[in-house]
């Protein structure tokens, strides 16, 4: 039988079917599935060896895990926040996928690395194929760069733009953004898997041969994953996403993979109209600090995905003016907070009845992790009482139907993220570990009548 060298690839998660079908098995996801030719990325690459006419091949080296040479300098942007996130600067022959929303400024954050880096001596090419080349001048000019000695380029053609860059030999591109990259041997548009795949395997081999650090930028979804970038995940040394709300200055660089660094920095800046300013002290600027919060706000301490995030949860309890009371979420599950006002109401006889509860998730994010109850919790009963919670305190921990405070999943990172940000203390299950975290004092809560007694609503 003829082997068809069509195959159906899932844009969704890249994974790969022989025939078209409605929905991809593999992620669950419908109308995802987009025909492309199964053609090697690098012609003849997996052809077989040719017996003694061919060229015949070298073998393989093998060399000692020791090497000769000294590893080669980081460079260093002198952008603390973004070099931190890094690892310490940029590492030579490394490939790096920045990924975010759009909108968010990664355009404007790589622009402003690439002038740092051009700046301090070194040659950085940035090509664009979103933007003409005016509009990145234009933009340069007003975060004060349009003097930094930076090689800039519009193009797509992936072909024109690795010949464009073995002449200019960088030590830094900028590539902005994968998805707009077409390469001339993938029958499939631009922003497909198979033309990001193929467009980032060529880059990456680009930066292994060359030395050239490639920095590749990609547009996320909605729901925080890469589409069609997410495959090049694998491919490149370190994903690095840009992070932020929209209407709110603050913006984080988080690395999610990192195989010269770790992956718990953070980097935080802040949008003006002169461009991302660094933020050395970030809890000044999220979160609105870590100090003093009105009563109904606490500060829950997330884990998303492998991602930790500090957010502020909000309730209100007014006093009713119906007869069944109103209870209005934005950011949280309907279902979930009648069960913790149940939870309060049957085990600490907190009694919510007479009000309207309005619970919101600050920053417009939206919360599925269970370790919310215990935050939820604290803010309505901060809301109930009309009392604050402690300042710089963070909230975390799984309430049971019994009342019981149930261990949440990565307290290490939680604890980590809030040091960071500032935070002092913080109300979380019993934990094998007694003491301190990070430097947070853990204040132990191994039931919700306890986190109601610690917040003076009961005795
Ligand atoms: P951009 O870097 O183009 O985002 P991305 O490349 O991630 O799509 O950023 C665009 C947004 O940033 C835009 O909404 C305006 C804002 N911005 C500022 O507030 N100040 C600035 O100096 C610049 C350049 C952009
Ligand atoms: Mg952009």
């Amino acid at each position: 039988m003829a082997k068809s060298d069509h195959v159906f690839t899932c844009q969704a998660c890249g994974a790969i079917w022989p025939k078209w079908a409605g929905k991809c098995e593999a992620c669950g996801e419908w109308n995802t599935l987009v025909e492309e030719t199964a053609r090697p990325v690098v012609p003849g690459a997996f052809a077989a060896p040719t017996g003694g006419g061919g060229k015949k091949s070298k073998g393989l080296a093998f060399v000692e895990l020791t090497g000769e040479a000294e590893p080669p300098a980081r460079l260093a942007s002198g952008m603390s926040e973004f070099d931190r996130v890094c690892g310490g600067g940029l590492v030579p022959a490394s490939a790096i996928l920045i990924g975010g929303d759009p909108g968010v400024g990664k355009s404007t954050l790589l622009l402003q690395v690439a002038a740092a880096l051009a700046k301090s001596g070194r040659s950085v090419a940035y090509v664009t194929g979103e933007e003409a080349e005016a509009q990145v001048q234009d933009r340069a000019r007003r975060l004060k760069a349009g003097d930094a000695p930076v090689h800039l380029a519009a193009e797509t053609d992936l072909r024109k733009i690795l010949e464009g860059l073995k002449a200019l030999k960088p030590d830094v591109v900028v590539v902005d953004s994968i998805q707009t990259l077409w390469a001339d041997g993938v029958e499939a548009a631009p922003g497909t898997v198979a033309q990001v795949r193929a467009c980032a395997h060529e880059l990456v081999r680009f930066a292994k041969k060359s030395g050239c650090v490639v920095i590749l930028v990609g547009h996320v979804t909605k729901d925080g994953q890469i589409a069609g970038p997410r495959v090049v995940e694998h491919l490149v040394d370190a994903v690095i996403y840009f992070e932020g709300e929209r209407g709110m200055p603050f913006r984080i660089l988080r690395a999610v993979k990192n195989r010269f660094g770790p992956t718990d920095e953070i980097g935080v800046f802040e949008m003006i109209d002169q461009g991302l300013v660094e933020t050395p002290n970030p809890s000044a600027l999220f979160l609105g600090g870590a100090g003093d919060r009105p009563s109904g706000a606490a500060v829950f301490a997330s884990v998303e995905g492998s991602r930790p995030v500090l957010v502020e949860i909000q309730a209100l309890a007014a006093p009713t003016a119906y007869g069944t009371p109103r209870r209005a979420v934005v950011g949280w599950d309907t279902a979930r907070l009648a069960m913790i006002l149940a939870v309060l109401e049957t085990r600490c006889g907190l009694s919510f009845s007479g009000r309207d509860v309005y619970l919101s998730v600050a920053g417009g994010l939206r919360i599925t992790e269970p370790a919310a109850d215990l935050a939820v919790a604290a803010a309505l009963i901060s809301a109930l009482v009309d009392q604050a919670l402690p300042p710089h305190c963070v909230v975390f921990g799984e309430v049971a139907l019994s009342g019981e405070v149930r261990p949440a999943g990565r307290t290490d990172l939680r604890l980590k993220e809030a040091a960071k940000l500032g935070f002092e203390q913080a109300f979380a299950p019993p934990q094998k570990k007694n003491g301190a975290g990070a430097g947070v004092k853990v204040r132990q809560i191994g039931h919700i009548a306890e986190l109601a007694a610690a917040l003076g609503a009961v005795d």
